[in-house]
């Protein structure tokens, strides 16, 4: 049973006119998404579970956006169709659907579906567009990010980070449809917000200032364009005297207070002989109540740790 589909696949695959059978036209009439899940059932229950599905009912754009009656705010919230450093139009059909996979993949130009791969489609057609792995396919939305992500001269693509590689997998998960085609490279449609990890943090104490770096992540610390994402910052300072205080510093990209990428970013801390700093930071995401922790530090005084009365190493003094 198998090889004889196989063996159809390939009869097929040499045959365009044939192809056409194939084609499900509304395909090309911008369908809703839960459309696409009839065969990209796992991409779809991905995508459903991203921030781009929820960017049209999200509660606080609702709010902001003063019930959709602000209308520069709608476009890159339901799209009509994505391009590389364009910011889109507002869409017509669908708008719950947010930034959907029509408005990614479909292009009106040559009315198929573009992306990565090299694909056999019968039901769509289909075209390989390298613009899908390069970050500025998410410029046109992610404006600010992105112009802070080329500054950093990284050469990861926003797509490696939060559209993180998921190995080999099945495109289409519609039976028989399925079994024509082999497994191809997958990315996740999560589209994940991620979460700083300790280790992408540097700390640097010097004359009671506390220089806070964000090491690895190349953009800023928090980094929105219309969103109001926060991070927290509250250091613990243990004087010599025995005295401790403590300092909270709140970061936003709406207060323009960030952590650049490399660039550290100074924590003054009341005057004292400083013997160490004990730091926890969190951050809270746009659209979450909750605030997530990144991690805590402690920074000894660097005079303090020269003067060998650390408590670890043990040398002679
Ligand atoms: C058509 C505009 C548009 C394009 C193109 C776009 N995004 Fe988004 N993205 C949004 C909007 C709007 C939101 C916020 C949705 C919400 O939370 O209401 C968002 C949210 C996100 C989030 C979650 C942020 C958070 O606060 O948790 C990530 C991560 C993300 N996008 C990554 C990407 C990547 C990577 C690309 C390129 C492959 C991309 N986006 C392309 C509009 C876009
Ligand atoms: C140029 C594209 C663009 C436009 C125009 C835009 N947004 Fe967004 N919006 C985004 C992107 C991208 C995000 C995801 C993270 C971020 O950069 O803030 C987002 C996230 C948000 C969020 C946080 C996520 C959530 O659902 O709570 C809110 C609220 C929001 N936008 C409201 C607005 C409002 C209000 C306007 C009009 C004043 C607007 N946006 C216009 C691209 C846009
Ligand atoms: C009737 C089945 C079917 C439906 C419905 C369908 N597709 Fe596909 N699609 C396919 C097949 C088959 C492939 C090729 C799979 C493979 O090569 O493994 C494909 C491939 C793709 C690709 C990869 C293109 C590339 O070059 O990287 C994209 C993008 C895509 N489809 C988008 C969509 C979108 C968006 C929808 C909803 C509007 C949709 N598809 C609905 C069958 C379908
Ligand atoms: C924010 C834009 C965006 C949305 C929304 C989106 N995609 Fe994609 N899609 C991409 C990008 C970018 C890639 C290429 C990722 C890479 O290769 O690094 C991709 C890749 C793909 C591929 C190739 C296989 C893979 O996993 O890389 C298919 C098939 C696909 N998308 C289908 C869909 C379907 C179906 C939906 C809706 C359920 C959807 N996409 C929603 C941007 C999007
Ligand atoms: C080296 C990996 C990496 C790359 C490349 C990257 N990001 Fe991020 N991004 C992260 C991490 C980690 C976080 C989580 C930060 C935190 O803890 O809140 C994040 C958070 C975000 C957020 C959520 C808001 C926030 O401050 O937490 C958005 C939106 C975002 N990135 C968009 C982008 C876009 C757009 C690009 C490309 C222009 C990009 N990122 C490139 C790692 C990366």
């Amino acid at each position: 049973m198998i090889p004889l589909i196989i063996l159809l696949a390939f009869l097929l695959a040499g045959c365009e006119k044939l192809e056409s059978v194939f084609i499900e036209e509304d395909l090309l009439q911008r369908p809703q998404a839960k459309r696409c899940m009839d065969c990209h059932a796992d991409i779809y229950e991905e995508w459903k579970e991203s921030r781009h599905y929820h960017a049209w009912t999200s509660e606080q754009f609702k709010i902001e956006s003063e019930n959709y009656s602000k209308l520069k705010c709608l476009p890159c919230h339901a799209p009509h169709q994505v391009d590389p450093d364009k910011k889109p139009v507002l869409r017509a059909e669908f708008k719950a659907d947010g930034v959907s996979c029509v408005a990614c993949h479909f292009k009106e130009e040559t009315k198929s579906m573009h992306g990565p791969l090299k694909v056999w489609s019968p039901p769509h057609p289909s075209k390989k567009d390298l613009a899908y792995v390069r970050s500025n396919f998410c410029a046109g939305c992610h404006q600010e990010t992105f112009k802070e992500w080329r500054r950093s001269g990284t050469i990861k693509t926003c797509q490696s980070c939060h559209m993180p590689d998921l190995g080999k997998k099945d495109l289409i998960q519609k039976f028989p449809y399925y079994l024509f085609h082999l497994s191809k490279p997958r990315s996740s449609h999560r589209f994940p917000s991620l979460k700083a990890k300790p280790e992408d943090l540097r700390f640097e104490l010097k004359d009671n200032v506390l220089y806070i770096t964000n090491y690895r992540i190349p953009h800023n610390l928090p980094t929105a364009d219309q969103g109001d994402p926060r991070l927290y910052i509250i250091a613990r300072v243990y004087y010599r005297n025995g005295k401790v205080r403590t300092v909270r510093k709140l970061l936003s990209a709406q207060s323009k207070q960030v952590l650049a990428f490399r660039e550290p970013f100074p924590l003054k801390l009341p005057k004292g002989e400083i013997e160490e700093v004990r730091v926890r930071v969190l951050r809270k995401l746009a659209w979450k109540k909750e605030k997530d922790l990144i991690g805590e530090f402690r920074i000894p005084s660097p005079s303090h740790a020269r003067g060998g009365q650390s408590t670890q190493g043990g040398g002679p003094q």
